[in-house]
């Protein structure tokens, strides 16, 4: 077999056979395949796109490049969750300790930022002393004692998404349904998770711009892990604005520490609780939705979702105070009040500006190699539907670097307003399983 002619093939629109894309993935993996034909054939696959067949036989491939993880060693059904992404996105940080509060095993393997959306890794690390590397015992071990450990995906774990994603990233191929679908779902299913549940994000602060390329992208995942036997359901969210107030690190972890405190933004809330209770259904504690939300929302008012966090952070090597008084986490120099310059409601708020302003503060990576600034970000004080009048706090700036007049625009420049009252935005429009 020839990769050119596996390239030619998929140009042309042409089905190619499990043998052929077992050749593609195996050979690029072992460095046999160069990066410009496998950049040929990716930017094929977002031209021509996969079949349903073809799109599973990639993801086997990738899930098959590296380590499978083992977590039969853990009681119960473990269901895994996953975002496609987002600005504020810090749902894991709330999501894993109310599900593992109410007795299903979360064994998390999270990713690091980049660019305009940030990681649930470098926001756990903004937990001094927190470390994301244990081994795959140590990992088995921690869910066991506490049902919830949050951990970075190991060296070993789909070298072939690795490989892939970086190239991606530099050769305009990652917006490509069957290329993202494959990419999350081979990393979902090696980490080993009985259950998935995504969370299929769309809008200005995600990679799916509309909510019918959500859907395709969620219908796509849920056929791939539906044929492994797995039970895979999504949400489809809204991300046409951030998630929640705060966007950065230590300022993102406070909130979920306030949301499990019970004093949470709603739109957060909502989404743990939704996404929440499909996860304690597909985990089999109960078949009602409507009892599962009562289950999370007690494991709110108890205070047993904020224990379970502390049980994990101790055990992963972080300091368990800084939950217990967040007012510990190191503050910025600064924190500087955007004002508003006109009366109106806000209708539209740029993620996507409001992503990129935290990020240029130091809280995000320009580049994979750029050291975080956990203190930095920004912390919204009006979301869209909300009346502003003119001098009102749009967003307080938590800068160790000053505030630029570019970047006082671009923040100013991601609110609109309209004298019309607006509505505020649906943020769950449709759960698929
Ligand atoms: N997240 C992933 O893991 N892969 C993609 O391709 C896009 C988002």
């Amino acid at each position: 077999m020839r990769m050119v002619d596996l390239i030619q093939k998929k140009r042309d629109g042409l089905e190619l056979t499990d043998e052929e894309i077992h050749f593609i993935i195996d050979g690029y993996t072992k460095d046999i395949i160069p990066d410009y034909q496998m950049s040929a054939w990716m930017m094929a696959v977002c031209f021509q796109g996969l079949n349903k067949r073809e799109t599973a036989s990639l993801t086997l491939e990738m899930m098959h490049s590296g380590d499978i993880i083992d977590l039969s060693a853990i009681q119960g059904i473990k269901v895994d969750k996953h975002s496609t992404g987002g600005v504020g996105d810090k749902t894991s940080l709330v999501l894993g300790p109310i599900v593992a509060a109410c007795g299903v095993p979360v064994a998390k393997m999270s990713g690091r930022g980049l660019g305009h959306t940030g990681g649930t890794l470098d926001k756990l690390e903004s937990i001094p002393g927190l470390n994301i590397m244990i081994s795959e015992e140590a990992f088995v071990k921690q869910v066991n004692d506490c049902q919830l450990a949050i951990i970075g995906q190991s060296a070993h774990l789909d070298p072939a998404d690795k490989k892939m994603y970086a190239l991606r990233d530099v050769t305009g191929t990652v917006s490509c349904i069957p290329l993202i679908a494959s990419s999350i779902m081979s990393k979902k299913l090696a980490a080993g998770s009985d259950a998935i549940l995504l969370d299929v994000k769309y809008g200005d602060g995600a990679f799916m711009k509309t909510i019918e390329d959500a859907k395709v992208l969620a219908r796509t995942m849920i056929e791939i892990g539906e044929s492994l036997g797995k039970d895979t359901r999504a949400t489809i969210s809204n991300m046409s604005q951030p998630l929640g107030n705060a966007i950065g690190n230590s300022l993102e972890v406070k909130e979920a520490i306030e949301t499990l405190n019970g004093n949470g933004p709603q739109d957060l809330l909502e989404l743990c609780l939704q996404a929440g209770s499909h996860m304690l259904v597909q985990a089999k504690k109960t078949d009602s939705e409507l009892t599962a939300r009562q289950m999370l929302e007690e494991a709110i008012t108890s205070k047993k979702a904020l224990h379970v966090l502390c049980a994990m952070v101790k055990a992963q090597g972080g300091d368990d105070e800084y939950i217990k008084h967040p007012g510990m986490f190191q503050k910025a120099k600064e924190v500087i009040a955007i004002r508003a310059e006109h009366d109106g409601y806000v209708k539209q708020l740029e993620a996507l500006s409001l992503g990129l302003v935290s990020m240029k503060l130091g809280g995000g990576r320009q580049t994979t190699n750029d050291k975080i600034d956990h203190s930095v970000g920004l912390v919204l004080n009006k979301k869209i539907g909300d009346f502003v009048k003119r001098d009102d706090v749009l967003v307080y700036v938590h800068t160790n670097t000053g505030l630029s007049e570019e970047l006082k625009n671009e923040i100013l420049g991601a609110y609109h307003f309209t004298s019309d009252f607006v509505t505020k935005p649906i943020l769950i429009d449709e759960i698929l399983s």
